[in-house]
């Protein structure tokens, strides 16, 4: 049996959305309504693994709802939904923990860098934090996961988690029905010429919610003479603009913008080569300025509309984990039954 096409992706609400934010994940995910049943799901619970304080965290939760639907992901059709609100998360995210394996986690390169030098004081959620997210993906055996490209290997080990479950359990999975393995192997979507967008300031770092210097990243709440002085001051190389794609090797700052135009534009970086190439950035920047302006100005004018309307928020937030419980309760009583607990 195929598994059913579905999409899921999370944000967490930890503050600063970015571009990269927006044209690795956010940007996409409106791109594939379209044609998908799709799940956006705010992942407070991830949050938390790192302090949160709360009346932030609850602004932050609203914030993130905010930024989708005012992106152009419509609530009526596609489902919006904060995590903490379906318990399925945390309930299938214990199992998982006792399917992963601790040397699999070890490997991960963010935990690595998050919890720093500092290991023995980081949040035992924080280490178990990948076992969260296939769970999140795998309570509603989603089969497309849009993300940008620093979620990688969690995407690798939520497939892994998904894979030693249907192993261990094969069994009783037959029983239950399933003739090929209860949970499909989701697949990661990164795609697009901006699926690592970089710092500003740093070529060679990535845009982050945490980096120190907000001169290194664009927020979707910052205004339009906010971005033109961010993009003035970013960091950039002498030489004039390459024609070809080929010629922004070695180039990370370049190879940065020109990448963001294009992922703005919906076009091909050699496009932006053809159009900019020979061009010095002293062209090329306020051309980006323009374009920035005005893809994010609506967005971040709606996302502050929305803000404002708490209630509103919360309205879509609690009729969209009604309808990701009626996914996921069917799913996690399976579990239970796979499992071996006494189901319901
Ligand atoms: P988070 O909240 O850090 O980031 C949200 C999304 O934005 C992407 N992203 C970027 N893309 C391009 N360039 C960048 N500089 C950049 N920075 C962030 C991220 O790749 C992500 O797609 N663990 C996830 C949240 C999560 C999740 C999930 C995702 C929890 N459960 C299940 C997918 C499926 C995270 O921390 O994303």
């Amino acid at each position: 049996m195929e598994h059913k096409e579905r999409v899921f992706s999370g944000v967490q609400p930890t503050g600063n959305l970015h571009l990269g934010n927006y044209l690795g994940a956010i940007k996409r995910f409106v791109d594939l309504q379209k044609d998908h049943d799709c799940l956006y799901c705010v992942v407070d619970l991830h949050a938390i693994t790192v302090w949160q304080e709360p009346a932030e965290l609850t602004r932050n939760i609203r914030e993130v709802a905010a930024a989708f639907i005012a992106a152009g992901i419509d609530p009526e059709q596609q489902i919006i939904f904060n995590q903490s609100q379906v318990s399925g998360h945390a309930e299938l995210a214990w199992i998982f923990n006792c399917v992963a394996r601790m040397g699999w986690l070890n490997r991960m390169t963010q935990f690595k860098e998050k919890a720093g030098k500092h290991r023995e004081n980081a949040s035992v959620g924080l280490f178990a934090y990948p076992n969260l997210m296939a769970a999140d993906i795998l309570l509603y055996r989603a089969t497309h996961v849009p993300v940008g490209e620093d979620q990688k290997q969690h995407l690798e080990l939520a497939r892994d988690i998904a894979q030693k479950f249907n192993n261990d359990f094969s069994d009783s999975i037959e029983k239950a029905g399933f003739a090929d393995g209860f949970f499909p192997l989701p697949e990661p979507l990164i795609a697009g010429p901006a699926t690592r967008v970089m710092s500003l300031r740093n070529g060679s770092e990535k845009m982050s919610k945490s980096a120190a210097s907000d001169m290194s990243r664009i927020n979707l709440t910052d205004d339009a003479d906010t971005i033109a002085r961010k993009v003035k001051k970013a960091k950039t190389d002498p030489d004039a603009l390459p024609s070809e794609v080929e010629g922004l090797e070695g180039r990370p700052e370049a190879a940065n913008l020109v990448g963001i135009y294009a992922a703005l534009a919906d076009i091909e970086v050699g496009e932006v080569l053809k159009q900019f190439g020979g061009a010095g950035f002293g062209t090329f920047k306020p051309a980006l300025v323009e374009l920035a302006v005005e893809r994010l100005a609506p967005i971040s004018g709606e996302m502050k509309r929305l803000v404002g309307e708490a209630g509103e928020i919360d309205r879509i937030l609690n009729q969209g984990a009604d309808r990701a419980r009626e996914i996921a309760n069917p799913i996690m009583s399976k579990v239970r039954q796979i499992v071996g607990f006494i189901g319901d």
